[in-house]
Formats: C-alpha cells, structure tokens, sequence
C-alpha cells in the first residue's frame, strides 16, 4: 500500500493543469478506498463559499452543473469546511445527532441514486489555509469500477484504515493543488497582461479594432477543424501546450505595431492631414501671386484632392501631377515654392493604398518588433517557439513575404494558418473608415488565388472554404 501511495504522490506534484490534477486526485483516491463516487469543492475565500467543481460517478451518469455552497453547519460540505475537519458516515439517509445538518437528497432522487456511505476531507495549503474539500461517496464491496447494482448489498461503510489512507494523502494533494492554482492564477495573470498589450496596440490603431481577437478566433477554429479531420490532415494533433502555443503566438501577432508611429499606422490618406492643409494653403497663394484663372485653380485643386484618395491612381492624374510639379512661383517676399515640392509629389504619385515605400516598411517592421518584444520574454520551454511563430503571419509560401522571407518549409503550421486569418480579416473587417469591407465571396476568391500563386497554403485555404470555417466563427 505504501508504494502505491508514494506513485499517487509523485503522480500529483507532476501534474500542473488543475483540471486534470484534480480528476486524477479523485480517481486514485475513489480506487484506493473503493468509493462508487466522489465531488470536489473549490473554497472560494472572497465569499467564503464551497464551489462545486468535479464528480465522478461509477453507476450513474452525471449532468455537472457548478454551484456554490455558503460555509456553515447546513451542508455536509459547508460543515467539513466550517469544522475543518475530516470525518465519515455510514449511512447520510440516518445522521447521529452530533451533526447539524441535513442530508440534501435532490440529487439522488434525480439521478436515481442512493448516497449511504461519505468521507469528508478539509484540504488545505501549506500556511493551513482551507482550500478545498473532497467528498468520497459509498465504499463498495464489489469490484471497484463496476456499477452498484444494489445499494444494499454493493455498498459498505468506511472504516479506519480508510481514513488514515485519505489523510495521508491529504496534505499530499494539498501541495499539488496549491501549486497548481498558483500556476493557474499566474497563467491567468499572463493572459490578462496579454489581453491588456492587445488592447494598448489596438487603441493605437483604431481602425483594426478587434483584429487580434478575430484572427485569433479564425485561426484556432481552422486548427480545430484541422485536428478533428484525421482524413484531410493525417497525423496533425495537438496537445494542451500547442494549444498555448497558438494561443500566445495568434493574441500577439501584431503586438510589434506598437512600435509603428501612429500616423503611418493610421494614414487614411496619402498626405498627412496637415500636409494636406499646407498644400492647399500654397495653392491658394499661387492662385492669387499669379492671378491664373479660376477654373484652373479649381482644376489643380480637383487634382490634388482626388490624387490623394488612397485609390488606384489612374495613369491620367499621374501625368498631370507630373506638369505640376515643375511649376514655380514666388511670393511677395520672394520665397520661391514648387507647388508640389519633392515629398508632396512623391507621396501623392503612390499608385496603390497611401503608403510611400519608405511608410510601407515601417508598418512592416512591426513584425519585426513582435520578434524584438517577445523574445523579450522568458517563456518556458514548452511555449519557447510563441516569439518566431508570432512572426511568421506575413510570409508566403514562396519565400516573398517578410520580415524573414520563410520558404514554405521553414513556416511552421501555425504561421501558415495565421496568415489565411490574417488575409481574410483584413479584407472582411467592417470597421475601417476609408476601406469598405469585401463581401465574403469576393475575399474567398482572393485568398484562393493567393493561393494559387504559390503564396498561401492550398490545402489550408481549400479546407477553410470547403469547410465554410468562416461560417463557424
Ligand atoms: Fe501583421
Ligand atoms: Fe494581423
């Protein structure tokens, strides 16, 4: 027996993920002293109540539904929490009177089941601080596994031993759970420091409000699919660390935009706002200094507004911009201008979006940044790769992408997939002033064609259209 209480042991402290821990807290000790049942509670100290977290049930199935119990003499387990003390019954239907309480049998009229025998146990931390408490419910003197088939001959009493097993274990499975919890409420702290980072780079850039949350979502639900299809991507399965990993990766895709400047980010135009205001300004002039007739200032004023729409730029506003920029004036102090200086003309002759190339690469560079900020960060072994596949949602298939160039084989699964995500919320956002969202058809077909040209993985894309992924988000 004691060798099988030390592998519970070292079985406990080795798992981190409170969920399991305490599922496989709750099965050894059901195996260990034959109980057909058994329920966790979680203490929960701001309200001082017991929450309802786990049961396992050998004979009857359960609909788990949590609920929460005040710490008090009502409950058998509100008592073992306001006691702190363990303590066992033969039979809850005829309680002694050194108990308070009353046995609730809502749920075995319910579920058709008979609760006799119970241990209690109080779990506590290492300061001694209640945390838990554990109820294991009819020791059975029938194999342990095997459904009851009569309550009145299956079901037996706890007896001594059993207890002193179960406290034994008790501190054991204190350590974990405290270990364990502490693990969660920092994976928690994490991810509401990684919520908090997404939420400062998006009030930056107003415009892709929401992004991350959506890529996120469209990602993982292509993931899922792909994990689920055994057919279309045989030997793709992902384990509770890829999970995190895709996770991070996914919610920090864009984190590096925080190392963009706001206004190229946010450039709606191709001049800046007070450029544009300048412009006006020094047309304004010339058209008073040179006295040139109305209908040819409203005409390069025409040209100018409809050249810095972030349109194509038809090949007919590009020559005209061209005759204007060599023309000249001075004022009346005689300061000689061009009416459309060097920078003016270069960022009103981009052909496509707004961005000047010099602009396009710093917004770019985020990608880069995302790298900078979050190798930054100690992330343990298991999630080490979050910082290069944070990266990897711009790079294409052929090596044409950035900020690496990545060939096909060097984008790991999650960067392909990111980038189909990416692609399509880019072009399905609602929310962009100066970008009208494309229909959803229409977006399908450019990523196909993406696609096709070798640039985005044809599998993943074929699979997130034949499986209509983006009805299911
Ligand atoms: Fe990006
Ligand atoms: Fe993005």
């Amino acid at each position: 027996m004691d060798l099988k209480l030390l592998e519970i042991a070292s079985l406990l402290v080795s798992k981190k993920d409170l969920d399991e821990l305490m599922e496989e807290v709750l099965f050894r000790l059901r195996e260990i002293v034959n109980a057909d049942a058994g329920s966790i509670y979680l203490y929960h100290e701001e309200s001082d109540t017991l929450v309802f977290k786990y049961t396992q049930n050998d004979t009857v199935d359960i609909i788990f539904k949590e609920f929460s119990l005040p710490v008090d003499e009502n409950s058998i387990a509100g008592y073992c929490a306001y006691k702190k003390e363990m303590f066992f019954i033969d039979d809850v239907y005829s309680l002694e009177d050194k108990f308070p309480f009353k046995f609730n049998k809502d749920f075995d009229k319910l579920s058709n089941y008979r609760t006799k025998s119970i241990i209690m146990v109080p779990i506590f931390d290492a300061k001694d601080n209640l945390i838990s408490v554990l109820q294991l419910i009819n020791k059975k003197n029938t194999p342990f596994g095997k459904p009851i088939t009569s309550f009145d001959k299956d079901v037996t009493v706890f007896n001594e031993e059993d207890v002193k097993i179960v406290h034994s274990l008790s501190g054991i499975i204190g350590v974990a759970l405290e270990n364990s919890l502490l693990y969660k409420n920092i994976e928690e702290m994490f991810e509401g420091f990684i919520k908090a980072s997404v939420q400062a780079v998006e009030s930056r850039d107003p415009i892709t409000k929401g992004h991350t949350e959506r890529v996120y979502r469209i990602t993982y639900k292509i993931i899922e699919e792909m994990d689920k299809d055994d057919e279309a991507f045989p030997g793709f399965k992902m384990n509770k660390d890829d999970w995190k990993v895709l996770k991070y990766s996914t919610l920090l895709h864009d984190f590096g935009k925080i190392g963009v400047r706001e206004n190229v980010l946010m450039k709606s135009k191709k001049l800046y706002d007070d450029q544009f205001k300048a412009l006006k300004m020094k047309l304004k002039l010339y058209h008073c200094i040179e006295n040139i007739d109305d209908n040819k200032f409203f005409e390069i004023n025409e040209l100018v507004e409809r050249a810095n729409e972030p349109t194509v730029l038809e090949s007919e506003l590009a020559n005209r911009l061209d005759k204007f920029k060599d023309i000249r004036f001075k004022d009346n102090f005689g300061v000689e201008y061009r009416l459309l200086d060097d920078q003016e003309y270069k960022q009103l002759s981009v052909r496509k979006g707004t961005l000047t190339e010099d602009e396009r690469k710093e917004i770019e560079s985020h990608v880069l940044h995302t790298y900078e900020y979050l190798i930054k960060i100690p992330w343990t072994k298991s999630l080490k790769d979050v910082p290069k596949i944070a990266c990897m949602h711009h790079e294409k298939l052929d090596g044409s992408g950035y900020s690496f160039g990545l060939k096909e084989d060097e984008i790991h699964i999650f960067g392909k997939v990111m980038a189909v995500a990416d692609i399509f919320d880019a072009l399905t956002a609602k929310d962009r002033p100066y970008k009208k969202a494309v229909p959803i058809e229409l977006a399908l077909k450019i990523i196909s064609e993406e696609a096709e040209k070798g640039k985005l993985d044809k599998k993943i894309v074929r699979f997130f259209i034949e499986k209509k992924i983006y009805n299911m988000l």
